[in-house]
């Protein structure tokens, strides 16, 4: 089969300017954490790729300890450009990352300058490219002068490997330091990757504003919680579900879903029907009100979840009374 790109592709999707940047993303992106790993079948990880181009989503997240195995989901996206989307390459934003344990020994986790530059090189042999548009620090390193990890992400630009550089998981305060180092660099910081969801608001306490004094874009990540603010938990595990499969490598795992967060989900599930759309398109739609978010990046086992998701745009409005339900529905 022929990959064609729908020409309808632009028609739907809202993008978003990226904090103060010249950059636009889209406001659903995919990523590819779990699901595109060497033993997931080839054809269906590709037809969740065009899927998500087809409906507009131009912005593709992944890490290099993506799989499995680690690097996996790097070789299958290298393999769907390569195929079938090389003609679109620069109507792509790919983004990756370094930070969590990659490979033996002192150089393959954290934050030191060795580890990220190697990990990048190695990130583009596996994807086939020249350069990634955004690449990320993938969590904070206590013990590494930030300096360091953000000279790193400086060279990466400077050296054309990366066209911008972001961090995921800093704290407000590590955001500050992380922004004016690169700032001072000449490298201004694009994006910050942290994970937000109805069930997990931390970002609002400081971060949010934060990035919106410093003019760096958000893009959230586990915003269904891995599948726990949709409709499938709501009698038990199914088998064909994040869950039910034990996916390992953070994925969910039974003993993190309480009675407690299932009651507060079925008010939630209610609170979907009655706006007339799923608990995903919800949960998605709830993210992106705040004008402050540029992206969500929905996981997919399947291209119909992609195309649900995205229609969370049919109904992305909230009214005061509908927030104040969902609220209480959170008590
Ligand atoms: N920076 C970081 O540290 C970090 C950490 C985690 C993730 N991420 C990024 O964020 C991306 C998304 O994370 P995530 O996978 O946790 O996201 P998520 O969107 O919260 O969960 C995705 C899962 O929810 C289920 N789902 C998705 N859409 C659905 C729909 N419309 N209806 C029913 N079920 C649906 C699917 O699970 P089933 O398998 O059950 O069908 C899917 O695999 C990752 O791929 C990665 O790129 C970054």
């Amino acid at each position: 089969m022929i990959y064609q790109a729908s020409p309808a592709r632009y028609a739907e999707m809202e993008y978003r300017r990226c904090g103060n940047s010249g950059l636009k993303l889209p406001v659903i992106s995919l990523g590819l954490w779990h699901n595109f790993g060497s033993t997931d079948p080839f054809n269906q990880c590709r037809n969740i790729v065009h899927t998500a181009f087809d409906c507009g989503i131009t912005h593709f997240d992944l890490a290099n300890n993506y799989g499995p195995p680690p690097g996996g989901a790097e070789e299958t996206f290298g393999k769907i450009l390569k195929q079938d989307l090389s003609a679109y390459r620069d109507e792509l934003i790919i983004s990756s990352k370094a930070g969590w344990p990659m490979w033996p020994g002192p150089y393959g986790d954290l934050g030191s300058k060795k580890y990220l530059i190697a990990s990048l090189d190695q990130s583009l042999r596996r994807m086939g490219l020249d350069y990634v548009d955004i690449f990320y620090h993938h969590r904070p390193d206590p013990d590494t002068p930030l300096e360091e990890t953000m000279s790193a992400l400086d060279l990466m630009v400077k050296t054309g490997k990366a066209l911008y550089v972001g961090i995921s998981s800093y704290s407000a305060a590590e955001t500050v330091k992380a922004a004016d180092i690169l700032q001072g660099l000449g490298t201004p910081l694009l994006i910050h990757q942290p994970k937000y969801s109805l069930l997990d608001r931390w970002i609002e306490a400081d971060l949010l504003q934060t990035l919106e004094e410093k003019g760096v874009g958000c893009i959230s990540f586990s915003s269904l919680a891995q599948g726990i603010l949709t409709n499938k938990y709501l009698n038990g595990i199914p088998e064909d579900s994040r869950v039910g499969k034990g996916l390992g490598n953070g994925a969910i795992q039974e003993e993190q879903i309480s009675a407690d967060t299932i009651t507060k989900v079925k008010k939630l599930n209610d609170l979907s029907e009655a706006r007339g759309q799923s608990l995903a398109q919800m949960s998605l739609a709830w993210v992106l009100k705040d004008p402050r978010m540029t992206s969500v990046i929905i996981g997919a086992s399947k291209p119909e979840q992609v195309i649900d998701s995205v229609r969370c745009l049919d109904r992305a409005a909230f009214t005061a009374q509908e927030l104040g339900l969902i609220e209480a529905a959170l008590q």
